[in-house]
């Protein structure tokens, strides 16, 4: 036990695929999308100006999905990129769900739906490649070797850049390297949720992103005590020392918080400064117990 008040510094960038170099700090576009994630935003040009905000501020990674929508999320990264693409952005987009109405998610891990699904990011993203395809969810009707082949295909044919996996346990990962280079993972996690923990000691060992959906519970933290403490010390808010916490938590780890609001993106890009000392990161660890490893 150490407790040090001495500030712990993290690590600024992660170098995805060891090739890209982005600030620890990404986007979840997908609710840039409608209410309930279904079709177009109410305002588009408001949503297309947080996407924008969001890469002026310097944010590098976009996370989206073809089910994001359906398809709508992809088109409007593409409207805000045709205008102003900088330098290093990696836009993530996943397959391997289809949606049938707005509660409506169902898995289709099927070669050739993936084959299908890349060529239609690939048209509505208006790109060549695909800087990071991510197979959403595994189909348990398909064996998943067969969905990372087909993927595996289109990388070797160019189509794809890096490949990662979403809501994958350490099974499914350890079969899924055996396939493909996966160079992140994207599992639900936060401070609340810490369920994927032996994954994120996975990625942590062997150098690959983790990628946290639902980094704020959608904004429940809030309302969590050991936050608000902490928060009031640091004249942050609950959210922030929440996406704090995540960074300092792994330096694998690249948090992608959803808003649409201009905002809440200011605030969230700006937890990136905000240093926890040994004390406050024990405290935290009060919140939720960690699951041991499977
Ligand atoms: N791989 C998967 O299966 C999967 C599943 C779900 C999500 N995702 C990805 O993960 C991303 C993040 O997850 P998520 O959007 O579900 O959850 P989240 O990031 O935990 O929460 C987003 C919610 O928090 C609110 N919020 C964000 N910043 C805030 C702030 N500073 N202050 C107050 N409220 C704030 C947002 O409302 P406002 O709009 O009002 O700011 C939004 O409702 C998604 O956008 C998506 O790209 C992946």
């Amino acid at each position: 036990m150490d407790p040090s008040p001495e500030p712990k510094m993290t690590e600024a960038t992660f170098t995805l695929g060891g090739e890209v170099t982005i600030p620890r700090m990404g986007f979840g576009a997908m609710r840039l999308t409608g209410d309930g994630v279904w079709h177009w935003p109410k305002d588009r040009e408001t949503a297309k100006g947080v996407l924008r905000s969001a890469l002026d501020h310097g944010i590098r990674l976009i996370d989206t999905a073809d089910a994001y929508g359906p398809e709508t999320n992809e088109y409007l990264i593409a409207e805000v990129l045709k205008d102003h693409r900088p330098d290093g952005v990696i836009v993530a987009t996943k397959g391997g769900l289809v949606r049938g109405g707005p509660s409506d998610w169902r898995r289709d891990g099927r070669p050739d739906h993936l084959k299908r699904a890349v060529k239609n990011s690939l048209r509505r993203l208006e790109v060549e490649r695909i800087d990071l395809y991510q197979l959403h969810a595994i189909d348990p009707e398909v064996p998943l070797e067969d969905s990372l082949g087909a993927i595996r295909e289109l990388q070797d044919e160019g189509l794809i850049r890096f490949v990662g996996v979403s809501n994958f346990g350490i099974v499914e990962l350890k079969r899924a390297r055996q396939i493909v280079d996966v160079i992140s993972v994207q599992n639900r996690y936060n401070l609340g949720d810490r369920n994927q923990e032996p994954v994120l000691e996975v990625c942590q060992r062997e150098g690959i992103a983790f990628i946290p959906w639902y980094p704020l519970a959608v904004g429940e933290l809030a309302d969590e005590p050991v936050l608000q403490e902490i928060a009031a010390d640091k004249g942050a808010t609950p959210l922030q020392i929440a996406l704090s916490w995540l960074l300092h938590r792994s330096s694998v780890m690249l948090p992608i918080p959803g808003t649409s609001s201009a905002d809440h993106l200011a605030e969230n890009w700006a937890a990136r400064k905000i240093e926890l000392t040994s004390d406050d990161l024990q405290k935290l660890d009060t919140i939720c117990p960690v699951t041991p490893a499977r």
